[in-house]
Order: structure tokens, then sequence, then C-alpha cells
């Protein structure tokens, strides 16, 4: 039994874990326990008393969903104006139900028609748990929300616990930072209209934590639009952590008889982070992708637009994709500049028609010669940006986002479309559609290049809902062309990395990373991505961008992005016969092992924070087959040529052959595990693929 009740307690129970709740004699909900399983009968809620008069026994209370409301004085999960005026909410406990593995907690307010319902799902056998709320209004007047965390979390120690999230930006997306949280509030946030390149829409905190020790509580949110993690500690040293829609400039009017859900807040603990990357990979390829492609391996694909930017031409692409063949590579995707007049960043946004001088006969053509070659077609779109420049704006210059008494601010020349209107939803759908029912097209990278700035959402009672509109709005579009196209696979890009999020895995199929193919750089990028996301999501393109700054070996360049889902990105045109064979050998290796890539086990055997070296491991879920990674960094020359790579997950007993292209090494799991293999890589960027097999 995954959920179960008595007296007033609820326990929600997974493989390993507890997550209980108690209605206390006064009715306030009150979170009793989430971590390793007790004996049930031994659960009980802990009345609270006075404290003195500076402080509210409230705030000190371990709430499972805190509001705004009575003598509270700390950070809480709710907040909403009702239609007198009064800003104060007061839930009591009202009746709960099981459907399935749903537990839903209804809670209703003292006074007023607001009704609160907390909804648990339990994943038994991922040791996950989802939450979400749904807030409904059974009276007549509208209820402004003005706060709506999707989830309130209350850690169990008094200890100081380490917050873990990224400060990153463009290019170094991912760069992961931990934090004690001594005192205070800690804000990972993102105002920009999308999840962005700075911080993530999840919290990890934990005490004395590795890779393989120490319990991590961790959450990641749905939700790829505005959003806010905020950790605080207070004086009794309780550590919180609260996740979800962010309050800043937002408000949502709930109308009558209407009910909103938040996004879904997916939790749990584990211990150390691998076990926790890997159980959010795991739950991710259950529960999370999008079902077309779920259970597919993903293509080897090559992206041209490094190569040609937005000189795009029939005879350019042509000659790329006749290479891109000869290697082996799956899809062929033709990038920014085909459409519109779209020869520079200027122009032609909005404009989702093809560029008639450069494509006279429309994409057919160049469709056909892909397709001759052996791969599927994919296509770049920005369908949520206009230029001022192109023949939409000019026609509807009101489908921007605007204050009429305010000139928009261009960032990159563009604009956003207010894409909660349904004329402009309809446009959008409507171009896509036809594009992708007129050709053969099986892949849509969906781009994404600014922040909103000046969102007016006059079309909306309630203009500052505009931001989660916005964003449901996208979802709404994908998730339609998706199921009218179910062939055609979907990657969320945003000036590389900037809607890599849970909530653009459950849409789109693939994510781009980081505009920043130099292959060091992104070691760190995917070493942060691995640790919340799935790497079968991971695009990750072996290119030449770096050249000029730091030159590397094409093998490393292999070795690095083999480890998510591996892509070219290279101009083919500069490459010579050689190079060409060296990708051919790559791209076999990677198609032979790309199910223990994107579907198996990850073990960070070393990270280039804390060593020379980035060392990976892959093991499929059999613990039979396996592919490690040894990526040496850019340190000494003279220094740190030798290493021992300890493996970690196999199969104790049994025996393995590690191939490691010099030799192939015969031993037991436990040797392996245990002893590990010493080995040497000369100078730095040197790096080593080693195959792992059963005897
Ligand atoms: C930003 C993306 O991250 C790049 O990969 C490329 O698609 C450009 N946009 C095209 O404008």
């Amino acid at each position: 039994m995954a959920i179960f009740e008595k007296n007033n307690i609820f326990v929600i129970e997974t493989q390993n874990l507890h997550y209980v709740l108690g209605v206390l004699d006064n009715g306030m909900l009150q979170h009793i326990h989430f971590g390793d399983k007790c004996n049930v009968d031994d659960y009980e809620v802990m009345p609270f008393s006075e404290e003195n008069s500076t402080i509210s026994p409230l705030d000190s209370l371990k709430t499972e969903y805190s509001t705004f409301g009575s003598a509270i004085f700390r950070e809480t999960a709710f907040k909403a104006t009702f239609a007198d005026g009064c800003r104060d909410t007061r839930l009591i406990f009202d009746s709960s139900e099981n459907i399935g593995n749903t537990l839903y907690i209804k809670l209703k307010d003292q006074h007023y028609p607001l009704v609160i319902k907390l909804k648990y799902e339990c994943f038994e056998s991922n040791d996950m748990i989802s939450k979400s709320v749904i807030i409904s209004n059974e009276g007549a007047d509208d209820i402004i929300i003005e706060k709506m965390y999707s989830a309130e979390i209350t850690m169990p120690s008094k200890n100081v616990y380490s917050s873990v999230n990224s400060n990153g930006c463009w290019g170094n997306e991912f760069e992961m930072q931990t934090t004690p949280v001594n005192c205070g509030e800690l804000v990972y946030e993102s105002r920009k209209g999308y999840s962005g390149h700075t911080n993530l829409p999840c919290f990890a905190l934990s005490e004395n934590i590795s890779e393989d020790n120490g319990k991590v509580y961790f959450g990641l949110l749905q939700y790829s639009g505005n959003f806010k993690v905020l950790i605080n500690r207070d004086s009794n040293n309780t550590t919180r952590a609260f996740i979800g829609i962010n309050d800043f400039d937002f408000k949502y009017a709930l109308k009558c008889d209407e009910s909103f859900e938040t996004p879904t807040v997916f939790c749990s603990v584990a211990d150390g982070f691998t076990q926790m990357s890997n159980r959010i990979n795991d739950f991710s390829l259950e529960y999370i992708f999008p079902e077309n492609f779920r259970t597919k391996p993903l293509p080897v694909l090559y992206n041209s637009w490094e190569s040609t930017e937005f000189d795009i031409s029939i005879e350019n692409q042509t000659k790329l994709a006749e290479i891109a063949s000869k290697m082996g590579v799956e899809y062929f995707v033709m990038d920014d500049g085909w459409f519109g007049k779209r020869n520079s960043d200027r122009a032609g946004l909005g404009d989702w028609f093809v560029n008639k001088e450069k494509f006279p006969n429309g994409l057919k053509p160049l469709i056909d010669k892909v397709n001759s070659l052996g791969m599927q077609f994919g296509i770049w779109v920005e369908p949520e940006m206009v230029n001022a420049d192109s023949d939409l704006f000019r026609e509807h210059p009101d489908w921007a986002y605007h204050f009429d008494n305010r000139n928009g601010s261009e960032l990159r020349n563009q604009l956003v479309l207010n894409v909660t209107r349904q004329d402009v939803k309809d446009y959008l759908f409507n171009c896509l559609d036809e594009l992708l029912s007129e050709n053969n097209i099986r892949y849509v990278k969906w781009d994404m290049n600014r922040p909103y700035s000046e969102v007016g959402g006059e079309n909306l009672d309630c203009p500052q809902s505009v931001w989660y509109y916005h964003i449901m709005s996208v979802y709404d579009i994908v998730d339609r062309l998706k199921k009218k196209h179910p062939d055609i696979q979907f990657e969320s890009c945003a000036s590389g990395g900037g809607r890599c999020d849970l909530g653009a895995i459950s849409h789109f199929d693939e994510v781009w990373t980081s505009d920043n193919t130099d292959p060091v750089d992104r070691l760190y990028i995917q070493n942060g991505y691995s640790l919340f996301y799935p790497r079968k999501a991971m695009r990750a393109w072996v290119t030449n961008s770096n050249d000029g700054s730091r030159r590397v070996a094409l093998d490393y360049r292999f070795a690095v992005s083999m480890q998510g889902v591996l892509s070219i990105g290279s101009n083919l045109l500069k490459y010579t016969d050689e190079e060409v064979e060296t990708c051919k050998k790559y791209i076999e290796l990677y198609k032979r092992y790309r199910n223990v890539i994107q579907f198996g086990d990850l073990f960070r055997l070393a990270d280039l924070m804390n060593n020379p070296y980035c060392i990976t491991e892959y093991l499929d879920k059999e613990k039979k087959q396996g592919i490690v990674f040894i990526c040496r960094g850019t340190d000494s020359l003279f220094k740190n040529n030798y290493a021992v790579v300890k493996m970690k997950g196999l199969e104790k007993d049994r025996n393995y052959c590690i191939d490691t292209g010099n030799k192939k090494i015969l031993k037991s799991g436990a040797y392996f595990m245990n002893k590990g293999i010493d080995f040497k890589l000369y100078g730095a960027c040197k790096s080593a693929i080693w195959i792992v097999t059963t005897e």
C-alpha cells in the first residue's frame, strides 16, 4: 500500500521512504517526516505552544503548507486577497481522499470560500513523490492570489544544510555552487520569463554530502517560466525550502468556481549525489519525457549553425549533408536563416515562410537530397519572437508585448510576441503546422533568444498572470504539434541552455545545453547538468568553434560530446578525409553504446572542479556493459600524468573486461572497484575512452 492514514496521520510510502503529515487538534496540517521509513505507529503530531511575545508559534511550526495570515512573520507558501480586502488566509483540514497512488488533502479557509487541495502522488519504485496544490474558488467574487508555491519542505535536522544550485550565464550554464544556509534566506529565481541560464528551478539540501554518502533532500519543479526557490533558516535553526511559480510581478485572479493547479514538484531523499542523479534520470525516462521518443535512443544529428550561420544555401547545406551522411549522422538539422528576410539577426523573425531567394522551389529539393543520403531532415524555428523588420510586425505591431506609452526594448534586435493572445497562438500553430505538414521534417529545434520585457498583457483580465500564461501557451503549441506530428522530435533551446528544466523536458524530447561548445568548458557544464537533469535530453555537439583559443584533438571533442546525445556541429567543409574517418569511427562507437549512455546509470568518478581529470562511467542497468570517458583538464604539463580509476556500480563477484584501447584487463568487479586501474595520460586535454564488458 503506497498511501495510508491512521488517526489523521497520513503516510505516503515509497520503496524506501516515508513522507508523513498529520492534522493537529486545531485543524492545522503539520509536516512530520520525510526520509527513511520508520514504524508507522510511532508517528505523531507535535502540538506547539506559546513561545514568547516576539515569536509566534506559527513561525516555529513545521507547517505543511503555510499561508500568510494570523501571526506569522516568516516566508509562507501562499498569499491571497479576498474581495473585501482581507489579505489573511487560515486553512483548516476538511477531508482527505485517496485515488490510486494519489492522496488529496482538502483544506478550507475558516471563513472565505477558498479551498486548497494538496495533491501528493507516490511513485513507489522510484522513491519519488510529487507535490502540487489545487486552489479553488467556491464563492462568487474573485480571489486574487499573489503567491502560491507548489511545495514547502521542512528539513529534519537543526544543523546547517548546504544548498546546491547553479550560478550560470550564457556560455557557462550549470555552474554549480554550494552555499551553506546558516541564517536568513537564499533565493534562486528567474524573472526573465523563462527558467534562464542562471539558477535552476530545483533545490538540493544536504549535510556532509558526497557522490556516494550523505542524505540529500531534493526537488525539481516541472515548469519553465519565472520560478522561485527560497531556502531559509530561522532563529530556531529550522531550514525550509519553498519552490514554485515566482511571486515577482505576479497575480492570478481566481474566478467563481475556478480551480488552478500549481506546477508539480518532484521530490525525494537520496543517499549521495550519484543516487540523486540516477534516480532523476530513471524517473524522467519513466514519467517525464514526452511519450513518443521516451524509450527510443535519440539519433546522432548534424546541425549547420556553426558552419553557415545565416548564409544558408541549397549548395552549402547539400555539401554538409553529403559529408555528414558519410560519417553515419542520422539527422541533418538546418538552423537559423531559411525563412523570411533572414540574412542576419536584424530581420525576419515572425515570417515563417521559406525564403524564396535561398530556396526558389521550397525546401523539398534539399529535404529530398538529405533523405536520399539516408538522413532525416530537421529545422530551426524561434516562434515566440518577432523582428521589427518583419512583415508580421508591420502588419500586427500590437502582437508584441508592449505598454502603449513605452518603447519596446529590443535585445538581439527582437521583441517578444504575446503568445497568450489566441490570435497569436493560432498564427504560430498554423504556420508551424503548415511547415511540418508540407515538408518531410522530423526534427524541430525550438529556440528562444531573449528575456521578456514590457510584458503588457492587456488581453488578460489579470495582466500579471501573463508570465504564467506565456509558458503555458508554449507548452500548448508544442503539445498540439507533437500530437499532430508524432514522428517529429522537438528540441528546447534558449540561447543555449536557457530553457533546460523538467518542464521543458516534459514537452520537448531533448534540450540544447549551451552555445559554448569548447570541450573543456563543456565538461563543467555537463557535470552540473547531469546532477539534476537526464542525460538522454542533453544534446552535445562536436565543433571546432574554439580552435583559435584552445586547440583540442578531435578524439577529445568526441570523448566529451559522447557523454550526452552525440551531435556534430563542425564546419565539415573544412574537414580532411582523415578527420571524416575519425568522426565515423566515434559515431559508430557511440551508436553501439548510446543505450548505456542514454538509459543507464552514471557515476561521476572525478570532476574537473576538484581533480585534474573528469572521469565519468556509464553502466547499463544489468551491470554488464559500460563505457568510461577520461578527459584531462588544462593543468600542468609536468604534473598529474598519473591517476587511478576506481569503478563504481559493478557486480563485485562478476568478471569484467576493461578495454583501455592499449590493453584488455580481465579482473573481477571487486578488483576494479576497490583496487582500481592505474593509468597515465601525458599532457593537457588528453582523453581516453574505455569499454567495459563481461566475460
Ligand atoms: C541560439 C542558439 O543557441 C544557437 O544554437 C543557434 O540556433 C542560434 N540561436 C541561431 O540564431
